[in-house]
């Protein structure tokens, strides 16, 4: 069957209910459209969440993850050990410092990084490690934050896509010594455009709330109402990097059905399991034991061994069939960039096999029972079609 506007299954599609709706035009009426006490109150309730001492709003995770490095006074010509696996932000962040980007490749049969790599690719000139939650999976944090305390490096989690995910029952959020989420349309919880940093410790989260409003010393926000002033002072460089309440207002709205669209994921991830497991022709993403998968990705592997058609065209013969995917990530080290920086192509062979194969398919609490079955016939019949 052909493409048709009408009965394409997107990839992706926010759950937007009436509470959002409703919430937004609370903001626009109430006159206060920045950040003020809907961010405010959204950082509160997102602390209480994860069980996180404190929560700051950002405009992004890519500007958490930027100001993560910040506050911890990253400086040129050190170094940040990341996978490669992951997405742009977890390694431009590194570069606005000139510091260096490690890569490392994925743990062999794992998406994740391999907590022995991050041993070995440790220098004297090592200041930290982002270990990305790929998928919704947590990372061996128990390996990685032991090694990161004997070496002195800290752990700033990339948990773009981990919200709610639990490692061996805690959640993540708690783990490092800061962690950042994303908020991006297409995560867990969205906001549009958004991001949150979390952290147990007091300094790290005021020094990256004044870093996100121009560096302005406390409560930037405050200086147009009842209780703040027009004096201020700048204390450093800062960046514009804030929240604003209309996306708070989103914010808090997905937030209280946070649990039932992640319950909603698993039911999905564990169809496409049950249903897709059997076939040769595909590896299905296998589930932790002692943690809650947030299942922002169901990354499916296509398997040549019995397949004769490659990933990439079975990514256009799930287009013919109105099936919307996508593909995380291409590594890091085989773009141009990164190639400049001295990376290359075979670098990473884990990273490399998994990307080959790897396809997202749809999963989305809006997603039916009938939709989730429609990518399923698609698959077992792009599977008979090409089998060897
Ligand atoms: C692993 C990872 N890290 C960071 C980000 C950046 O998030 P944002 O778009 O909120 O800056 C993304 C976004 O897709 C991501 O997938």
């Amino acid at each position: 069957m052909l493409a048709t506007a009408t009965n394409f299954l997107p990839y992706h599609r926010a759950l937007i209910d009436e509470e959002e709706v409703s919430a937004v035009l609370e903001v626009l009426r109430s006159g206060w459209l920045t950040t003020g006490p809907r961010v405010r109150e959204f950082e509160t309730e997102f602390a209480r969440y994860v069980g996180a001492r404190h929560a700051v709003a950002f405009s992004s995770c890519t500007a958490a993850l930027h100001l993560a490095l910040a506050s911890i006074d990253l400086q040129e010509g050190d170094e940040v050990i990341l996978p490669t696996m992951t997405f742009a932000s977890t390694g431009e962040v590194v570069l606005y410092f000139k510091a260096r980007p490690v890569l490392v490749d994925c743990k062999e049969g794992a998406f994740h990084l391999d907590p022995g790599q991050f041993a070995k690719a440790i220098t004297n000139r090592t200041r930290a490690i982002i270990p990305v939650h790929y998928a919704g999976h947590p990372c061996e944090m128990e390996e990685i934050l032991a090694i990161a305390r004997q070496h002195g490096v800290k752990v700033i989690e990339d948990a773009a896509h981990a919200l709610p995910s639990r490692y061996k029952k805690t959640f993540v959020g708690t783990l490092g010594d800061i962690t950042c989420f994303s908020f991006y349309a297409t995560k867990t919880l969205t906001t549009g455009e958004g991001g949150m940093s979390t952290t147990e410790n007091a300094d790290l989260a005021e020094r990256m709330r004044m870093l996100s409003l121009h560096g302005i010393n406390k409560d930037a926000w405050k200086r147009y109402t009842a209780e703040g002033t027009w004096r201020y002072d700048i204390l450093e460089t800062g960046y514009k990097y804030n929240l604003t309440d209309l996306q708070a207002a989103i914010g808090l709205a997905q937030l209280a059905k946070c649990d039932a669209m992640q319950q909603r994921r698993a039911a999905i991830a564990e169809r496409y399991t049950e249903a897709l497991r059997p076939l040769d022709a595909y590896d299905v993403p296998s589930v932790p034991e002692d943690a809650q998968h947030a299942w922002h990705l169901y990354v499916l592997q296509v398997n040549p061994a019995s397949l004769r058609i490659d990933r990439n065209r079975v990514i256009e013969e799930l287009k013919e069939r109105s099936i919307g995917t996508s593909v995380h990530f291409i590594p890091l080290h085989l773009h141009t960039l990164y190639q400049q920086l001295g990376y290359r192509s075979g670098q990473f062979p884990n990273a490399e096999e998994r990307f080959e194969r790897a396809i997202s398919l749809p999963i989305y609490p809006g997603l039916t029972e009938q939709d989730t079955d429609r990518v399923i016939e698609a698959l077992h019949d792009i599977s008979r079609q090409y089998r060897r």
